[in-house]
């Protein structure tokens, strides 16, 4: 395990998300209106677009392009429910949030 440095409490409130790059890899950031936090990949898995710019409602992240939909705090595609979302390992000390991507492979869902 080798946990990042990623950014603070401060600069992801709740019901917010955004990209970081950590150890080279894209990650995005997602802060949930329940104060959940989670770091799963940057693209989607449908065409690889970028996750940010989609919608984030309670753990709902619905993409932008083709309305893909997933929950992401668990990871799980909910429309189509094949597809997958890649989570990173994170942890929270004294406000500072850091993620670990070592060993963790984006995923893929071309249909
Ligand atoms: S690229 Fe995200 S749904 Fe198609």
């Amino acid at each position: 395990m080798a946990f990042q440095r990623v950014c603070t409490l401060d600069d992801l409130w709740q019901g917010e998300m955004m990209n970081y790059t950590v150890g080279g890899i894209d990650v995005l950031l997602v802060h949930t209106d329940a104060g959940q936090l989670v770091a799963t990949q940057a693209m989607c898995p449908h065409q690889e677009v970028e996750l940010v710019q989609g919608e984030l409602s309670g753990c709902i992240l619905t993409c932008r392009a083709h309305l893909w939909r997933f929950n992401v705090v668990e990871g799980k595609g909910i429309n189509p429910d094949h597809a997958e979302l890649a989570i990173y390992p994170i942890k929270v000390e004294d406000d500072v949030v850091y993620v670990d991507v070592e060993g963790v492979e984006p995923k893929f869902a071309h249909s």
